[in-house]
């Protein structure tokens, strides 16, 4: 299936349609201002400002080091690159696990710094009570279940997540939750597929899997990993759509090669 033309503008309710219809949403994480135009073009459904901004725009090793302040500056970049896609934004580490009030305060800054159109926050019960209060302001809030990088230290490895049954029970309760709490989607990540299966049909609310098989709703990738700019991070469920680390660098060692042999500029390029 195509992008559709038709809708101009992409917003909770149209996920909640997509769904309803059978129709998949496509998600990126995106965190300046030109790849979000690029996205927004091509006709992607719900752009991602994703806290891996601290991965792969700041070098950390974990998602935790980035703050509030930095979500904040990506989030405006992003969406003064976006016209009709969805933009939701990760609440980081830190800013919302204390207590509601702080996740309150936390997500009000974000929709009035960045003009996003909805926040995301990890986790299940242990933060119901902030996703209800974030939600009584009327900001929509996504939630994130299954392999939740802002727990890695709890976790100890990236490895998938509710392969026992007591985790995945848990998951079923704690997704369950996040939609009566009024939760617009919840991405799910690095789990089975059949619980992923089981778990999209038991709501009403569309999931968003990264690692979590086809039968989601719809997808999410970082685009450093499926753009090929990450080129040593190759885990089972990315599919790579380009090499743009090799095509990079070969262009930076051919403008390399052009400055020191003075072919550039050459004198169409000069004034
Ligand atoms: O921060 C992120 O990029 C994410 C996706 C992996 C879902 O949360």
């Amino acid at each position: 299936m195509s992008v559709n033309k038709e809708i101009k503008k992409i917003t909770t309710n149209t996920l909640q349609k997509m769904k309803a219809n059978g129709e998949k949403i496509s998600m990126l994480t995106a965190y300046d201002f030109s790849f979000a135009r690029l996205f927004d073009e091509a006709g992607l459904d719900v752009i991602l400002v994703g806290d891996s901004a601290s991965n792969v725009m700041a070098g950390h090793e974990t998602t935790l080091p980035i703050t509030l302040d930095q979500m904040i500056y990506h989030a405006s970049s992003v969406i003064r690159g976006t016209n009709r896609a969805l933009v939701i934004v990760d609440l980081p580490f830190g800013s919302y696990q204390s207590n509601s009030e702080v996740a309150l305060a936390s997500a009000i800054r974000i929709m009035k710094e960045t003009g996003a159109h909805g926040l995301k926050l990890e986790g299940g019960e242990e933060i119901i009570d902030s996703v209800k209060k974030i939600v009584s302001a009327g900001i929509p809030v996504m939630g994130h279940l299954g392999l939740t990088p802002q727990s890695i230290y709890k976790f100890g490895t990236y490895n998938v997540r509710a392969k026992e049954e007591a985790e995945a029970n848990k998951l079923k309760k704690d997704v369950q939750l996040l939609q009566e709490a009024g939760c617009f989607g919840v991405v799910l990540e690095k789990i089975p597929a059949q619980l992923a299966k089981e778990v999209t049909e038991s709501l009403t609310i569309p999931t968003i899997g990264i690692g979590a098989g086809g039968y989601c709703d719809g997808q999410v990738l970082v685009m450093h990993d499926m753009l090929g700019i990450n080129s040593e991070f190759k885990p089972r469920f990315l599919r790579q759509y380009l090499t743009l680390a090799t095509d990079i660098k070969n262009a930076v060692q051919h403008y390399i090669n052009d400055v020191k042999s003075q072919d550039f500029p050459n004198e169409k390029e000069s004034y």
